[in-house]
C-alpha cells in the first residue's frame, strides 16, 4: 500500500489526478485533514482517509498497513511546521512504513536567509535518523507561484515580484511526473533529486519575457527586500509569509535556487518546461 499525504493541496490533488490518469489509483491511500473536500478523489477509486500531522493518533490509523509513504510538506511557520513533520515521520516509523519519499526544498539549510529551509533541514535529518529508506525530492520554487504576479504585471506594466536573483523555477506538472517516477520506480533509495527547471531567470528577465510575450512594455519594480515585504503585507498575506519575503529576496540574490539540476529529465526521460516557455504558453498574444 502506498499512502500520499495532503490530498487537498495543489500538489497532492494534482498528483492524485495524474496517478489516476495512468491507471495507478488502486492500492493508493490518500490522506487529508478534510476527506469531505476530497470526494472527487474518492469517486475516482482512491481510499481517502483523515490525517492531521498535529494528531499522532490520526497518523497511526492513516499509515497502518502502508509500505511506501509520499510525505508532502505541510504549510505554516517554521516553528509550527517542524514538529508537524516530526510527528508524521515518527508515525511512519511506528506504522512499519518501509520507504518514504519527502518533498523537501532546494538548499535545505538553516543557514539560508529563507527561513523555511530550516524545516526541510530538520525533516531530512529526522528521516535519515529514522531507519526508513528515503528519497528526497528537493523542489524549487513553482512557476505557478508567479501567476498572480504576472497577471498583475500584464495589467499594470510593473512586475512587483520581488525576488532579486535568478531562480530555476519548476512547473508543477514536471514535479508531479518526477514524483511519480521516484515513488513508483526502482533505484531511488537514498537518492536526493533537485526538482528545478532548466532555466534560471531573475525578475528583470522575467519582466522582459512577459513583455515580449504580451507585446507591451513591462518592467520589474526593482524594489528592495523591505519593499517586497511591504507588497506582500498590502496583499493581506499572513504574517509568516510577509516575514518570508525578505528571505526569498536574499536567498535568490545569493543564488541558492539558481542551479538547473537536470534531475527532472533524469527521472522522467523528458525535458521539463522552462520558465520562458511557461510564460509564453500563458501570455503570448494576450495584450
Ligand atoms: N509552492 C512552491 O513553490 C513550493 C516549493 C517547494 C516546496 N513546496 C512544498 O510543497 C508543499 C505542497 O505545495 P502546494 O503548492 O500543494 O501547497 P498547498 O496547496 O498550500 O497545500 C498545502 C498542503 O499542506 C498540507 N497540510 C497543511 N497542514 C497540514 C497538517 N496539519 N497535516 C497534514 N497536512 C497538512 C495540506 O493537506 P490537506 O489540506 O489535504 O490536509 C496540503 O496538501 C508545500 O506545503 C511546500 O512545503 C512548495
Amino acid at each position: 500500500m502506498i499512502a500520499i499525504t495532503g490530498a487537498n493541496g495543489r500538489l497532492g490533488h494534482a498528483l492524485a489526478l495524474a496517478l489516476h490518469s495512468r491507471g495507478l489509483a488502486e492500492g493508493i491511500r490518500l490522506t487529508t485533514r478534510d476527506p469531505a473536500q476530497a470526494q472527487d478523489l474518492t469517486a475516482l477509486g482512491f481510499q481517502v482517509v483523515a490525517a492531521d500531522f498535529s494528531s499522532p493518533a490520526s497518523l497511526d490509523a492513516a499509515f497502518s498497513g502502508v509500505d511506501k509513504l509520499f510525505l508532502i510538506s505541510a504549510t505554516g511557520a517554521t516553528p509550527v511546521r517542524i514538529p508537524l513533520h516530526r510527528n508524521a515521520i515518527d508515525a511512519a516509523v511506528r506504522a512499519g512504513v518501509r520507504r518514504i519519499v519527502y518533498t523537501s526544498r532546494v538548499n535545505p539549510s538553516s543557514s539560508s536567509p529563507y527561513s523555511f529551509a530550516a524545516i526541510h533541514e530538520d525533516s531530512e535529518a529526522r528521516i535519515r535518523a529514522s531507519g526508513l529508506v528515503w528519497t528526497f525530492l528537493r523542489n524549487n520554487e513553482f512557476s505557478e507561484n508567479l501567476d498572480p504576479w504576472l497577471e498583475e504585471a500584464r495589467r499594470t506594466g510593473v512586475l512587483e515580484y520581488g525576488a532579486k536573483g535568478r531562480i530555476a523555477f519548476v512547473c508543477r506538472q514536471d514535479v508531479i511526473d518526477a514524483s511519480i517516477a521516484a515513488l513508483t520506480g526502482n533505484g531511488h533509495e537514498g537518492k536526493i533529486y533537485e526538482l528545478s527547471g532548466p532555466e534560471a531567470l531573475d525578475r528583470d528577465q522575467i519582466a522582459a519575457v512577459l513583455s515580449q510575450a504580451c507585446g507591451r512594455s513591462i518592467r520589474s519594480s526593482g524594489g528592495s527586500a523591505e519593499d517586497f515585504s511591504a507588497v506582500m503585507a498590502a496583499q493581506g498575506r499572513p504574517d509568516f509569509i510577509v516575514a518570508l519575503a525578505a528571505g526569498i529576496y536574499r536567498a535568490s540574490e545569493a543564488g541558492e535556487w539558481a542551479r538547473p539540476s537536470g534531475d527532472p529529465e533524469r527521472l522522467t526521460g523528458r525535458a521539463p518546461l522552462g520558465l520562458s516557455a511557461y510564460i509564453r504558453s500563458k501570455f503570448a498574444g494576450l495584450e
